[in-house]
């Protein structure tokens, strides 16, 4: 089969390679046991991509290794009770070997495609749709009617957190850094856009009465102080990720003087062991597929073999809504 491999640990312009490599079979999952066999039409590219090309992310396989944590496709083969069945069109989490014409999923990690998304949607929808509901309904215990500010809010996490946080009955603010990024924001839902400027913390507290009740912090760096001030009294801070580039420190004091929280939310260990806890998260994103909230937004597509230019775009803050590499064209 036709796949793009990290030969060597060098950054998106020379890490990648397209290759001819054998099939993988059935019980070549990330976790063991018999997996989801997929023929995949189109796989997600993401971050943690961008970092593996550098050799800067914590999943370090050995070298030459094919990324590509998540795809959509067609089912070959199912192992028996599985939810999903040969044939079927379908999403799923394989955390490695996606940017390849045939990926393994773990069942626990595989979801029927509702007709009303296409293959490149899909292969949007597990990793950000499910650390969306999982950050914001399950750790940051995000109510209805309650107020979201979502940073980086034009980015893959970003648009599914606007969504999802609608799909949850919240209002939402987005932080985004340019005008052309707060219209791929408005199209994902948000009901207000700022921009990232001077002053931005004082417009989301005059936006939102006195101050937001959870930021959803894909980015960090340094806005991470206003962040904190910018929440109400309850307000709950979810980290998700470092897309800025430095890791925040938080004085503590804030928290006490605030009444507030800081949240880790880190989707994939936490739900790796938990089956059960991932078929809950997929029956709510597909609710809010039916009812027409969720619908992924594809910024860029690229055919597999320009895999190095998709993270390219990631990584020189380029991208919008998720990035996909065609791997099968319709
Ligand atoms: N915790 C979890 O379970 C989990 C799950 C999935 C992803 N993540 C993490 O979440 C983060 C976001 O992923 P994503 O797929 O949404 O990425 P993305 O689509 O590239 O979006 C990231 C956003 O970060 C902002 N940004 C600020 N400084 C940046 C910089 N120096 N370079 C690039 N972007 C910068 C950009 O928004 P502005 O230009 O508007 O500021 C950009 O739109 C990543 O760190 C990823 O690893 C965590």
């Amino acid at each position: 089969m036709r796949a793009v491999q990290i030969v060597e640990e060098s950054g998106p312009e020379s890490a990648l390679e397209l290759v001819q490599v054998p099939e993988p079979g059935p019980s070549d999952t990330l976790v063991g046991g018999e997996g989801v066999v997929i023929d995949v039409h189109a796989a997600g590219v993401s971050f943690p991509e961008l970092l593996q090309s550098r050799g800067q992310y914590q999943l370090r396989p050995p070298l030459p290794f094919i990324p590509g944590s998540e795809v959509s496709g067609v089912v070959r083969s199912a192992p028996a009770g599985a939810q999903v069945k040969a044939g079927e069109r379908v999403a799923g989490f394989c955390g490695l070997g996606g940017f390849a014409e045939t990926a393994v999923a773990p069942e626990f990690f595989t979801f029927a495609l509702s007709p009303q998304l296409d293959f490149a949607q899909g292969a949007g929808l597990v990793l950000n749709y499910h650390t969306a509901y999982f950050a914001l309904a399950m750790r940051g215990r995000l109510k209805q009617d309650e107020t979201v500010l979502v940073h980086g809010a034009a980015g893959g996490v970003g648009t599914a957190v606007l969504q999802v946080a609608r799909g949850l009955g919240a209002h939402t603010i987005a932080v985004v850094s340019d005008t052309r990024k707060a219209e791929v924001a408005k199209e994902a839902g948000a009901e207000q856009v700022v921009l990232l400027k001077e002053g931005w913390k004082d417009e989301v507290k005059q936006l939102s009465g006195g101050g937001v009740d959870v930021v959803l912090d894909p980015v960090g760096g340094e806005r991470f102080t206003d962040s904190l001030r910018a929440l109400r009294e309850n307000g709950r801070l979810v980290v998700v990720g470092f897309t800025g580039g430095s890791i925040p420190e938080v004085r503590v004091n804030r928290l006490l003087l605030n009444n507030t929280e800081v949240v880790g939310a880190g989707w994939g260990a936490y739900v790796m062991s938990k089956p059960e806890l991932n078929r809950e998260v997929g029956a709510a994103v597909g609710r809010m597929v039916d009812e027409g909230v969720v619908r992924p937004i594809v910024g860029q597509s690229f055919p597999l073999e320009r895999a190095g230019e998709a993270l390219r775009a990631i990584e020189e803050r380029r991208a919008t809504g998720k990035v996909v590499l065609e791997v099968r064209p319709d």
